[in-house]
């Protein structure tokens, strides 16, 4: 089908399982054990509803915003995939060109198909970039991950916590990973690897298990770039991360890759938002400790529930995948596109000018609990 007929970003899972390779689509769609939580990323959703507000002059709306204090043209990054290459020749490159192009920031994965240098030479001159880290079991190697980054202009670093060991995604274990496959990783200190279970547990083995909350000082001291912990999943985790001083935490469970029954980010986002206002007295959004989720997000109206309810920006992942699979660049652009027109017709509905007014008291969140 033409991108004319993609009306919205489920199209693009639609149309790439038809037309992606079988290895290809096996990694990117797989989900941990029985995939109960992958599948309750997007559901969750689906518990919070809408108190729109009327008579507001909603004829000019503006859903720019900032994220760790850079403009972004909406409340949306494109987070970390590894092995763009896999579902597309020019990999990770066709994210990049795109949110050039719409004015979004794109997280680099440490996995990428592309190497690091190469997608940030592909970045027009002041695009904004972040880069997501796997922490190497060698922290020299990280070491030197890290302040290449910094020198290379990345303006933050999301340090993956919830995949000490990866989470087994059986579609993809069923599929062999070839040692002289063109997407595989590009050189990332992650040699020596077992290629037989899947592409996931190939190119991981190098992730360091033994990583801990004193680990976060000596990151502290390697660099300056804003620190971000990918990966929470409780309140408790939450205030750790702000009483250790991080610049901002993802509520992700991987797109539920890792812990199968781990509970969607839009429902830990509730908790922790109550929880912090309890025990620190802290309001979200917050330009000092910035909340982010992921999973399942797939329209405007996900995006703006996680906003009302106190998120800076939520970060979307498998529609752009499957975008550039099937349509390339074009593909993600479309799928940028889409999410603008969302974006100013539900603002519109919602009463809301702009991101800042949109308040708690614009959802009903009752079917959520707040821990
Ligand atoms: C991921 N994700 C991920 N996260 C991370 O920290 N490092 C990584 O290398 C990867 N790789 C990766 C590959 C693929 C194919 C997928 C689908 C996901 C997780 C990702 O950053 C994010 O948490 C989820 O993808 C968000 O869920 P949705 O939007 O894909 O539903």
């Amino acid at each position: 089908p033409s991108l004319d007929e993609i009306l919205n970003l489920h199209d693009f899972e639609a149309i790439a399982r038809l037309v992606m390779a079988e290895k290809a689509w096996a990694y990117y769609s797989s989900a941990a054990d029985d995939e109960i939580t992958n599948r309750e990323n997007h559901f969750a959703y689906h518990r919070i509803w809408f108190r729109p507000r009327i008579l507001r002059n909603v004829a000019k709306v503006d859903w720019s915003t900032t994220i760790l204090g850079n403009p972004s043209s909406m409340p949306v990054y494109i987070t970390a995939t590894a092995l763009g290459k896999l579902g597309h020749p020019e990999g990770e490159l066709n994210l990049t060109r795109a949110a050039a192009k719409h004015g979004v920031i794109q997280m680099i994965p440490t996995l990428a198909s592309c190497s690091f240098d190469e997608i940030v030479d592909a970045a027009q001159p002041g695009q904004v970039q972040f880069l997501q880290l796997y922490v190497n079991n060698d922290r020299n190697i990280t070491k030197r991950i890290v302040q290449h980054a910094e020198q290379r202009g990345i303006k933050g670093l999301f340090i993956t916590v919830d995949a000490p060991q990866l989470g087994r995604r059986e579609k993809d274990m069923r599929m062999k990973f070839e040692a002289d496959d063109p997407s595989e990783v590009s050189k990332s200190g992650s040699e020596g690897v077992d290629r037989s279970q899947g592409a996931a547990r190939a190119i991981s083995s190098f992730i360091d298990p033994s990583l801990e909350w004193a680990d976060i000082s000596w990151f502290k001291a390697i660099t300056k770039m804003p620190l971000i912990l990918k990966g929470v999943q409780t309140w408790e985790d939450a205030l750790m991360a702000y009483d250790a001083g991080l610049a901002g935490i993802v509520l992700s469970n991987h797109g539920g890759r890792q812990l199968d029954f781990a509970r969607s980010g839009i429902e830990i986002l509730v908790e922790v938002v109550s929880k912090l206002g309890e025990k620190r007295g802290v309001k979200f959004p917050n330009e000092k400790f910035q909340l982010f989720v992921d999973g399942g997000v797939r329209r405007a109206t996900d995006v703006l529930k996680a906003v009302a309810l106190g998120a800076t920006a939520v970060g979307i992942g498998r529609p752009f995948l499957y975008a550039f699979s099937a349509y390339g660049q074009e593909g993600v652009e479309k799928g940028l596109q889409i999410l603008h027109g969302e974006f100013e017709m539900n603002l519109r509905l919602l009463g809301a000018p702009t991101i800042k007014d949109v308040v708690p008291e614009m959802v009903d969140a009752s079917n959520v609990s707040s821990h």
